[in-house]
């Protein structure tokens, strides 16, 4: 009997050419999985391409809800920036689509699960550990790795046997919360990115001359709604792409570590994913105690560094979003953001659960008791003083400077 296949198919040229050779080199049947979360792809045209080059069954799955609500905004919850920049658009549908080709590898009775990630990427790791450890059973074939597989190679393949090849300028991978562009000009860290593998933002310079100025409403960490208007997750994730695009804003460029050790440039575009982090963060700096802030900061991070590294199942990734979690729940409210010639900034903010007190900090009022800070200070201060005395000459310390 043959072997049973279930490849993630993207419908481009790595995996196309997976595809044909899985049945030549393996004799395998393959089921071909696209998993729509929300890149701007004619589904309909991969699923022929699949059918064309030989798949026994093609599925596509629309999981931009499920990303969305169960990924995305638990990113959101965790300020999630790998480097302090990057907002983990790739990393997080990684596990998804992983598990989407495992469930169906489970219902066709497979017997391998099949990726086109290469052997130096990050994606390999999310995807052999997301198949390990949903279904430990299966055999992961990872053909570009494995078989060593070249682009020039590929593309003399993919011209034999008629699979229709564009000539691309970079290597792009798009979802809902943005657009990773790597490659080409890009390798040299000094240039400039050119403005052509930009497509969802705005070049700053050309930008609106007027700003906008937008009220998102947040309940318990998740954003439900943009100036007034409640909108379902993926609607409004698709709302700020394109209002803060317009704007030019969420353009990053990061020289960031990959698990493998290596150091890459990559150009992503992120407008909802910057905007929203960013009210986000500033909500919560209203609402939460400072010992809070300070040691979320930690988990927020180290939540976003496993995300990274693949470790989307790790216990402590769990661990961390359900201590993140506990905190978010008094994360309620609204934060106003202005957008304009590539710059976003934080401009109000309002919520039942601030402890920004205006009786207390206000210059014009006084019901704040001034007085109780001399006996403050003096225990707050005491033995950062005391330590000082050993120094003490002619009457005064001497400073270390
Ligand atoms: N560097 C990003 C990550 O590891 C994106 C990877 C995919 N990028 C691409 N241009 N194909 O998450």
């Amino acid at each position: 009997m043959s072997m049973k296949a279930v490849l993630a198919y993207s419908g481009g040229l790595d995996t196309s050419v997976i595809l044909k050779l899985l049945q030549e080199r393996v004799g395998a049947e393959v089921i071909t999985v696209t998993v729509d979360v929300g890149q701007q792809d004619d589904f309909t045209e991969i699923e022929g391409k699949a059918y064309r080059l030989g798949a026994v069954k093609h599925y596509t799955i629309d999981a931009k809800m499920e990303f969305t609500e169960n990924y995305i905004y638990e990113a959101v919850k965790a300020n999630a920036l790998y480097n302090g920049l990057y907002p983990l658009s790739s990393a997080l549908a990684r596990p998804l689509i992983a598990s989407k080709v495992v469930d169906v590898a489970l219902k066709e009775g497979a017997d391998a699960v099949v990726h086109g990630c290469t052997g130096k990427g990050n994606d390999q790791v999310r995807f052999d550990l997301t198949f390990k450890t949903l279904a430990p059973q299966l055999k992961v074939i990872a053909p570009v790795r494995e078989w060593g597989l070249t682009r020039d190679w590929e593309m003399e393949y993919a011209v034999k046997h008629g699979i229709p090849v564009k000539t691309k300028a970079y290597s792009i991978d798009e979802n809902l919360w943005g657009r990773s562009i790597e490659g080409g000009v890009l390798e040299d860290p000094l240039t400039e990115p050119p403005e052509d593998v930009f497509t969802w933002t705005s070049p700053p310079g050309k930008a609106p001359d007027t700003p906008t100025y937008l009220t998102i409403e947040f309940r318990e960490g998740v954003p439900i709604g943009v100036d007034g208007d409640s909108m379902d997750p993926v609607s409004l994730v698709k709302y700020l792409n394109h209002v803060a695009g317009t704007h030019g804003v969420g353009r990053i460029d990061l020289i960031e570590d990959r698990v493998v050790g290596l150091k890459s440039r990559e150009v992503y575009e992120a407008p909802g994913a910057v905007t929203l982090i960013t009210a986000h963060k500033d909500l919560e700096r209203a609402i939460l105690t400072k010992r809070s802030l300070d040691f979320k900061e930690i988990a927020d991070s180290e939540w976003a560094r496993l995300v990274y590294q693949g470790l989307w199942f790790e216990p402590l990734r769990e661990a961390l979003s359900t201590f993140i979690g506990s905190l978010e729940s008094a994360v309620t409210g609204d934060v106003r953001v202005k957008l304009y010639k590539g710059a976003l900034s934080v401009v109000g903010r309002d919520s039942p659960n601030s402890l920004y007190d205006f009786e207390s900090i206000s210059y014009f009022r006084s019901v704040f008791d001034q007085k109780l800070s001399t006996g403050f200070i003096e225990l707050f201060g005491l033995q950062a003083v005391r330590a000082n005395r050993k120094r003490l000459k002619g009457g005064r310390v001497q400073q270390v400077v």
